[in-house]
């Protein structure tokens, strides 16, 4: 694919990973587990085709009422994560970034987010790991601080207000798992997104997936609210 047609910022629903799990009479933990190797794999591959900004939604605000056993089971998916995996980033020249809600989260989780994530961009790009993440909530908290600090803001510098500042919009988003909506995810970010959604349930969403991804974005005739050059 040419380089130019590769989007800078690809955001990630990673959805399915209960359905894949029930479909081989797994505990949905099984599933998690098998989405994380997935995830490893995709967060490689996704670099390698030049992309600069990854954003994978690993845990919604609405995801933490999910039954304590499966989000002890998340939870221990990202203690491991963060002990494992955030120096192969480093080393790999990609600085791990976290959004999200971190004190909703258990204290020695919300301790090594504190520790692992950075906000500088790093030299082959930025993996942001929405941990705890609610665009509705991202948006009321930035409007209540603009309030707090007595100004009025416009687009940019709401947007600087957001959990993402620094970090281009996504170009595209991508939901495995069936279902077509954005489930509060970067609301605001996606405003001209383009979408891509497939059937494939997470741990089954291949780099060969992500590739055919690419290039339906690649096809796409990115218009943002304009008239194209051909008069559509
Ligand atoms: C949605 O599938 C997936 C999640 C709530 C968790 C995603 C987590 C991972 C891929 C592993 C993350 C690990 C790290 C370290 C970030 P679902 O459970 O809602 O699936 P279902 O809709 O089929 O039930």
């Amino acid at each position: 694919m040419n380089e130019e047609n590769v989007p800078r910022h690809v955001a990630v629903i990673m959805d399915g990973n209960g359905r894949w799990a029930k479909k081989r009479l797994l505990p949905r933990a099984a599933g998690h587990r098998a989405g994380l190797k997935r995830m490893l794999a995709l967060s490689e591959h996704a670099f390698d085709c030049g992309v600069r900004f990854l954003t994978l939604y690993a845990l919604s605000v609405e995801n933490l009422s999910r039954p304590q056993e499966e989000l002890d089971a998340l939870f221990g998916l990202f203690r491991s994560y963060f002990a494992e995996e955030t120096e192969r980033l480093e080393k790999r020249g990609v600085s791990l970034r976290v959004i999200g809600n971190a004190d909703l989260l258990p204290p020695d989780i919300r301790g090594m987010i504190r520790e692992k994530s950075r906000e500088e961009e790093g030299e082959r790009g930025t993996l942001a790991l929405a941990i705890g993440y609610g665009s509705r909530q991202e948006i009321v908290a930035a409007a209540n601080r603009a309030v707090r600090e007595g100004r009025e803001v416009d687009e940019e510098a709401f947007s600087r207000l957001l959990q993402t500042d620094g970090m281009p919009d996504p170009d595209l988003v991508i939901r495995t798992g069936k279902e077509v909506r954005l489930s509060n995810f970067l609301l605001w970010q996606a405003a001209y997104a383009e979408l891509y959604f497939t059937d494939k349930m997470f741990p089954d969403f291949t780099n060969a997936d992500f590739d055919r991804a690419l290039e339906a974005y690649s096809r796409r005739d990115r218009r943002y609210g304009k008239v194209g050059n051909d008069g559509r």
